[in-house]
C-alpha cells in the first residue's frame, strides 16, 4: 500500500499517513504508545459496560483496546469529521462487534448532543487537554461530572506539569511548539489546573502512573463525599 502524507491536520503534532483508497489513518505516534497505553488501561478501567472515548482523532487507540477489551461496549468519537471517517474504516477493518459508529461528541458544547440519560462505565481522553483551548478540559470534566456512572472512571492520556514545573526538557520544547502552533494549547498542570477542576466536579484522582516519554495515565472517580 502506498502512503501518502497528510499535511493539513491541525491537531496532531505529526503527519498521519494514510494508504490509497482506505480512509484508515496511521499516525506513528499511535503506533508507538498503543501497546503500553492498552496494558495500563486493562490494569485500571473496569472491565465491563459501556466506554466513550472522547477526542479519538484517527481511531487507533479505540480499535485497539476494544480488541482487547470485549466485554466493553465502544462508543469513539471526534468533532472532526475526517478523524470519524478514520474511524469508521478501522471499525470495518477491525470487524469487532463491540464498536459503535462514530459520535460527534465536542466536549465544549453543552450536554455533547446526547441523551440526558446516557451514563457512561468509562470516559476516556487521550492526547487532547493540551492540544485544545483550556475550555475544553473544562467542558470534558463538565460532561464527565454528568455522564459517568456512580462507580465509573475518567481516563487521561498526556504530557502534564507539576505545581507549575514541566517534568523534562522535551515537555518544556513540545509545550512551546504547541503554544507556537495555537496559544490557547498547552501542557497542562496537574496539580494547578487539572486536579481543581476535577475537585470542582466532584473527582478526586484515583490512580497515576508514569508512562514513556514523560506522559502520565491519570484516572479518576468520583468523589466519595459527593455521591
Ligand atoms: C492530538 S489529537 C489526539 C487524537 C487521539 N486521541 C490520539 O491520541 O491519537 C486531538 C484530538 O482532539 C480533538 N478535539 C479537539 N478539541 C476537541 C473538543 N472540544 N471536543 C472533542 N474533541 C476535540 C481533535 O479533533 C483531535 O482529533
Amino acid at each position: 500500500l502506498k502512503k501518502v502524507p497528510i499535511l493539513s491536520n491541525p491537531t496532531n503534532s505529526e503527519s498521519i499517513h494514510v494508504a490509497e483508497n482506505d480512509a484508515r489513518k496511521f499516525s506513528p505516534s499511535v503506533q508507538r504508545n498503543r501497546d503500553v497505553i492498552r496494558d495500563v488501561f486493562l490494569e485500571l478501567m473496569p472491565n465491563k459496560g459501556h466506554a466513550l472515548e472522547i477526542a479519538s482523532g484517527s481511531g487507533e487507540h479505540v480499535v485497539h483496546i476494544a480488541s482487547k477489551a470485549p466485554n466493553l461496549i465502544w462508543h469513539g468519537g471526534d468533532p472532526d469529521q475526517d478523524s470519524r471517517h478514520s474511524l469508521t474504516a478501522w471499525i470495518e477493518h477491525s470487524q469487532l462487534s463491540n464498536l459503535m459508529p462514530p459520535h460527534d461528541i465536542d466536549v465544549t458544547n453543552d450536554h455533547w448532543g446526547i441523551s440526558e440519560e446516557r451514563h457512561y462505565d468509562i470516559i476516556l481522553s487521550i492526547n487532547m487537554i493540551h492540544i485544545a483551548p483550556f475550555k475544553a478540559a473544562t467542558g470534558l470534566f463538565t460532561g464527565v461530572k454528568r455522564r459517568l456512572t456512580k462507580e465509573g472512571k475518567l481516563f487521561l492520556y498526556g504530557p502534564f506539569m507539576h505545581n507549575g514545573e514541566h517534568t523534562s526538557p522535551s515537555n518544556i520544547a513540545f509545550d512551546q511548539s504547541l503554544r507556537t502552533r495555537n496559544p490557547m494549547w498547552g501542557v497542562r498542570d496537574l496539580d494547578l489546573e487539572i486536579i481543581p477542576l476535577a475537585k470542582k466536579h466532584d473527582l478526586q484522582i484515583d490512580q497515576i502512573r508514569k508512562m514513556p516519554a514523560n506522559n502520565l495515565v491519570v484516572t479518576f472517580k468520583r468523589d466519595r463525599v459527593a455521591l
